[in-house]
């Protein structure tokens, strides 16, 4: 007998001829669940009701993709042009998410269920933020004044009866900090996320793992489209930029140094 102890999962069950995801058997799934409802299955170990599952699809549809210049798509694309393979350029691409990028659905979703959970204030933690001088996650947007997929998400929550204390903590954080700071820093993508989420009983540490699973596929469209109509190596990124270092300069003789 070994003392190794054996790894155990709830997630799925295999054996020979037989998978069954969440005590469901592959067949069954494949012939009646859609992909978003089986993303939940997996995820949250249970089959969405009606709204669940219009719900999820928005949220997952939302962050599909956002154009050539964001950092994740940058990185893929580099990487593919680099001569490397699809899949080595697609984990590139998930690798450059992060909490400025994609990531910031973890922090904000943490931060807005604690607070519902502590009932504390918008307030409060607006003053938390300045006192710390940090950025508010979830706010905010190099492009959008008002983020269109935050806009469409809020009304789908609404009609779906996911509107709730979060949903609501996160408005009023949007009009707290800009009230405060004078400027645009709308409900970006990932706070609106965060706080559906949120009222979906999704934890936090899921965060950056929704927006994975969102954006995957536009990583793979973006790599794909790089790969078949693109020279390797081609000029990606800034053109045209500068050095502006030292001035160039010799090396003194070793008797001098
Ligand atoms: C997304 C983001 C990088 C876009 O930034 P941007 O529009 O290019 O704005 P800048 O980085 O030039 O910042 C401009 C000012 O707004 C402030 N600001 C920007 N986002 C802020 C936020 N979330 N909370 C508080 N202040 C913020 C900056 O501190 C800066 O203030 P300053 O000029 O007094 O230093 C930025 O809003 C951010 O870091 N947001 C938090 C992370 C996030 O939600 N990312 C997901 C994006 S979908």
């Amino acid at each position: 007998m070994s003392n190794v102890p054996e790894w155990s999962t709830k997630i799925t069950d295999t054996a020979g001829g037989k998978i069954a995801v969440r005590g469901y058997d592959i067949a069954d799934i494949i012939e009646n669940l859609t992909f978003a409802e089986t993303i939940y299955l997996i995820i949250k170990g249970e089959l969405p009701d009606k709204r669940e599952k219009r719900m999820i699809e928005g949220l997952l549809a939302s962050s599909i993709d956002h154009g050539i210049t964001p950092p994740s798509n940058l990185a893929a694309r580099t990487v593919l042009s680099g001569g490397n393979s699809l899949n080595t350029a697609v984990a590139a691409g998930i690798m450059a998410i992060g909490d400025s990028h994609g990531g910031a659905i973890e922090q904000c979703a943490r931060i807005l269920q604690e607070a519902v959970a502590q009932e504390k204030s918008a307030e409060e933690l607006v003053a938390e933020f300045k006192v710390a001088k940090k950025r508010f996650p979830g706010f905010g947007h190099r492009i959008h004044r008002r983020d269109p997929r935050t806009i469409k998400l809020l009304e789908l929550a609404e009609q779906t009866g996911f509107a709730g204390p979060h949903i609501e903590l996160a408005v009023t954080l949007q009009d707290l900090l800009e009230a405060g700071s004078g400027r645009d820093l709308p409900l970006n993508v990932d706070g609106a996320i965060a706080a559906i989420m949120s009222e979906m009983g999704f934890d936090w540490r899921l965060g950056k793992g929704f927006f994975i699973i969102a954006r995957t596929p536009g990583l793979v469209a973006h790599v794909f489209e790089e790969w078949s109509t693109q020279k390797r190596m081609r000029k990606l990124g800034p053109l045209g930029g500068h050095y502006e270092g030292f001035t160039e300069r010799k090396i003194p003789p070793a008797t001098e140094r």
